[in-house]
Parts: structure tokens; C-alpha cells; sequence
């Protein structure tokens, strides 16, 4: 496999975007964890027709993932990832140590206090933290002009918005929408844990989503009624266990009482067996579901 593309350093890695910046060409990142499938392709896509030159960053970052999670199972293939990349035009893949992005004794954290209590902060309480912590880190050793995080995590878009403009980073922090398997399943590393039964159980969730929207478009505006559909159709599934069904506002993330709006979103997490998915679309308009 040519590796040629892979820096772990930082130095390096700074001196090469300094090059790049003297050259007058605009830089832009698509953080991951690896393990890429067509969602984390399609980001790269979008960054490749806003920029001169792409970095990818592959760190699976223990600080995000609780003492209970999967940090020592999280898939990997970093030979497919590479070979990915280059597919869509990536100039270079960042693939730093743990001691590097953590020096010993590291003890700074990043936090955006408010966005990060609801939803999956609350079954998840250390992970945004490190969420935003390894963003920061990445952002100020990449220093790229653009950096797209997907909507399929839109808890983390809007936490990484917010923080973005909190601490004066000067980069423009960009959406991209949700890759679907072609039954409706929100592409996922994780999908990769779920056994054929439980694959199929995990269609609940675009389910929910479509006949929510379907309500929705068929006039349906309250709120509770909207919310309540989408959760029986999860908690009746066997095999899925809801952790949270919410209607919320997208930009403050408060929940939505009364009469909903088209660009309210609904939010979805469930377990299928070890696995925990998450979903999320707005009520109307173009979506991909
Ligand atoms: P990871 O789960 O690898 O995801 C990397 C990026 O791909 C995120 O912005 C995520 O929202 C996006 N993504 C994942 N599945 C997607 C899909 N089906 N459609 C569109 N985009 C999708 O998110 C992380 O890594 C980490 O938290 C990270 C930001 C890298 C910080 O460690």
C-alpha cells in the first residue's frame, strides 16, 4: 500500500500547509475516526469542490468515548481508508498517535457548556468534551479555511459551529447531509456491529423519520403528536431499545412544544444489541429520506 499521503507528525504536517498557504491555495479538512464508508466519501467530495487541497484526519479519540464504550472494538481498516481517500482526491491523511495529540500529562479540555446537555450528552456525559477538545486541537494544527463535519451527527455540527465561533477560529464550518444505505439506514461505522436481525431492525429509525415527515407534509403540526408517532414506532420494534425520541429547534437544540415548524428536527437514538444508532432529519423539506 503507498502510504505516501499518511503524515503522523505535526511538525511535518505544519510545514507541508505552510507550503501550501505560501502558494496562495485554500485548505480544507474532514476530521473522522477511519473505518470510511460513502457518508465520510461524500464530505470529502463536498470539501474537494471548495478548496486547492484536502486534508483528511484519521484519529479514533479516546477522550469522546465513556469508560463503557466501544474505544478498544471502534472498526478499523486503514489500508481501505487510504485507498478511499485517494479515490476522491485527497492530498493528504493525517494519522497522528495518541501521544501526539495528547502529549503526557495533557490536562486542557474544551467545553461548550449548553448544546452538549441534551440528547446524546446525556447517555454519553464525557463525550462531547472530547469531541470538542480533539476539534480544537486538529483545527489549530490544520488551520484549514473550510472544515465539513456531517448531519448525521448534528449534535456535534452545531456543538462544533458554536465552539468555532465562541473561541474566534477562523474557519468556516460547513454541513454536509446524511448517506443512506439504499433501505434508509444512515450509513455508520457502527452499523458494522449488527447482525443480519438486528440490521433489520435498525430500519426503524429512517421509518420513524419517513412517517414522521409524511405526517408532517399531510398537515400534522403538534408537536407531541409528531414526537409520539416516532417513538412508538421505535420502542414497538424488537430488538431496538429507545434511548431518546426529541423534537428540537436546530440551532439551540430546545425542545419544540405546540406547533412544530418545517425546519424542526427530529432526533432519534436507540440500541440494537451493542450497537448505538443514531438518526436525525427535519421535518420538511429536502432531506434524502
Ligand atoms: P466519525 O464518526 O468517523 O465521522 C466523521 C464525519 O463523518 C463526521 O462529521 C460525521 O458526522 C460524518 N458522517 C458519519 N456518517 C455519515 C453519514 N452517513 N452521512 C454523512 N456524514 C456522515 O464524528 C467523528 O468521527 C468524530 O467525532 C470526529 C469529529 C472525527 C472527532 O473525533
Amino acid at each position: 500500500m503507498d502510504k505516501s499521503l499518511v503524515v503522523s507528525e505535526i511538525a511535518e504536517l505544519r510545514s507541508q500547509i505552510a507550503t501550501w498557504r505560501k502558494e496562495g491555495q485554500r485548505i480544507a479538512f474532514v476530521p473522522t475516526m477511519g473505518y470510511l464508508h460513502e457518508g465520510h466519501l461524500s464530505l470529502m467530495r463536498q470539501a474537494r469542490t471548495l478548496c486547492d487541497r484536502l486534508v483528511v484526519s484519521i484519529f479514533v479519540n479516546p477522550t469522546q468515548f465513556g469508560p463503557n464504550e466501544d474505544l478498544s472494538q471502534y472498526p478499523r481498516d486503514f489500508d481501505g481508508d487510504l485507498a478511499k481517500i485517494r479515490s476522491v482526491g485527497g492530498d493528504l491523511v493525517f494519522f497522528p498517535s495518541n501521544e501526539a495529540i495528547y502529549p503526557p500529562g495533557a490536562q486542557t479540555f474544551v467545553e461548550v457548556t449548553e448544546l452538549t446537555q441534551v440528547l446524546c450528552g446525556v447517555s454519553r456525559p464525557v463525550h462531547f468534551r472530547g469531541v470538542t477538545t480533539v476539534v480544537s486541537k486538529l483545527f489549530l494544527i490544520v488551520q484549514p479555511d473550510v472544515a465539513i463535519f456531517g448531519e448525521k451527527d448534528f449534535q456535534q455540527l452545531v456543538t462544533i459551529q458554536r465552539m468555532t465561533k465562541d473561541l474566534h477560529f477562523p474557519i468556516e464550518v460547513l454541513g454536509g447531509s446524511i448517506v443512506r444505505e439504499s433501505d434508509g439506514l444512515a450509513m455508520s461505522s457502527r452499523n458494522a456491529y449488527l447482525d443480519p436481525d438486528l440490521r433489520m431492525a435498525a430500519r426503524c429509525l429512517s421509518r420513524a423519520l419517513r412517517e414522521v415527515r409524511a405526517r408532517f407534509e399531510a398537515g400534522e403540526r403538534d408537536a407531541k403528536v409528531l414526537r409520539d408517532t416516532a417513538y412508538e414506532i421505535v420502542s414497538s420494534t424488537s430488538g431496538a431499545e429507545v434511548d431518546y425520541v426529541d423534537l428540537r429547534e436546530p440551532s439551540t437544540l430546545q425542545i419544540v412544544e405546540g406547533e412544530a415548524k418545517e425546519t424542526d428536527r427530529l432526533f432519534l437514538a436507540a440500541y440494537l444489541g451493542r450497537a448505538r444508532l443514531i438518526d436525525n432529519a427535519p421535518l420538511g423539506g429536502a432531506c434524502g429520506l
